[in-house]
């Protein structure tokens, strides 16, 4: 089998939250790859601007940032269009831009749940829907949506978050086979416990053997290379994928997810 990162070569990639954390060694690492473009979209623009620059100064002219709020379909469109125009094509768009959401179910309102679909999924069917004109067009190319091991592992204090990803991971899996006959891929990929600024909200820190960014990026990109469905990228969402909705696990599960529970509500955030 050919080198995973034989993939990427040439290629023309979009990264949304492509100005930090795994989005951005996501971008970075297919640039090491030989990616012959990769769009970095991010709302925050000191991030990008510093990014873009720095990435740039090692591959000169490859990477492009573009400001992108991936809440609003206007702006996600516009940042597809551009990054089309740039590149000549869009190969790979990662809709990775999210966040981490946590907190009582009691304190949230209507509005935090519709804030928090609108960047953990809306903002990925927005590139979808944006990208796809491009991908028939050019009759090609490959679309991964960014989840989480939560998907598999709804955790308590983490309601928004285990919804919103799980919803997003339903999106992903149904549409790989509408487009599957049209040579797009669709991949659902899972970090897996990373290192990045996600985990500073709330002033947590990572969880001790967390993984860093270029890591994570690695495992998701020879997965996405292989073209798998869903890219696992540690143990835990490996094993929280095997046992979570396995009847014979189902006691064991109980007993792991209301000791997660109970510590948070102690004010202990354990995964
Ligand atoms: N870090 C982990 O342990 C972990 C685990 C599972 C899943 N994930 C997922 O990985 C993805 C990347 O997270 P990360 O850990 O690299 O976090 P991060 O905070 O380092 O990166 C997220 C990026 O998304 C951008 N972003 C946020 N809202 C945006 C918006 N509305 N429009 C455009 N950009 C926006 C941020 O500016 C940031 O650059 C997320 O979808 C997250 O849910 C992370």
């Amino acid at each position: 089998m050919n080198a995973p990162s034989e993939y990427y070569q040439d290629k023309v990639a979009v990264v949304t939250g492509g100005a930090s954390g795994i989005g951005l060694a996501l971008a970075e690492t297919m640039l090491s790859y030989r990616a012959k473009q990769v769009v970095l979209a991010d709302f925050n623009d000191e991030n990008l601007k510093r990014e873009a620059e720095r990435l740039n100064r090692a591959y000169p002219g490859k990477a492009l940032g573009i400001h992108c709020d991936v809440t609003k379909e206007e702006d996600v469109r516009e940042m597809i269009r551009k990054a089309a125009e740039s590149g000549g094509r869009i190969d790979i768009l990662f809709n990775n831009a999210g966040a981490g959401l946590g907190g009582l179910f009691d304190k949230e309102t209507n509005e935090d749940w519709e804030k928090a679909f609108a960047l953990n999924f809306y903002g990925a069917l927005y590139g979808i829907r944006a990208v796809l004109p491009i991908m028939r067009k050019q009759c090609g190319g490959h679309i991964i949506d960014i989840i989480s091991g939560i998907a598999f592992m709804p955790m308590a204090q983490q309601t928004m978050y285990s919804a919103t990803k799980a919803a997003l991971n339903g999106l992903t899996l149904a549409l790989r086979y509408e487009l599957w006959d049209e040579n797009i891929r669709v991949t659902s990929a899972t970090p897996g416990v990373v290192a990045t600024a996600i985990w500073k909200v709330g002033g947590k820190e990572p969880p001790p053997g967390a993984q860093s960014p270029e890591q994570s990026a690695q495992t998701i990109l020879a997965g996405v290379a292989r073209n798998e469905r869903l890219v696992l990228s540690d143990q835990g969402d490996v094993s929280g994928a095997k046992n979570c909705f396995n009847p014979d696990f189902a006691a064991g599960v109980d007993d792991y997810l209301l000791n997660v529970a109970r510590k948070r509500r102690s004010g202990e955030w354990i995964v």
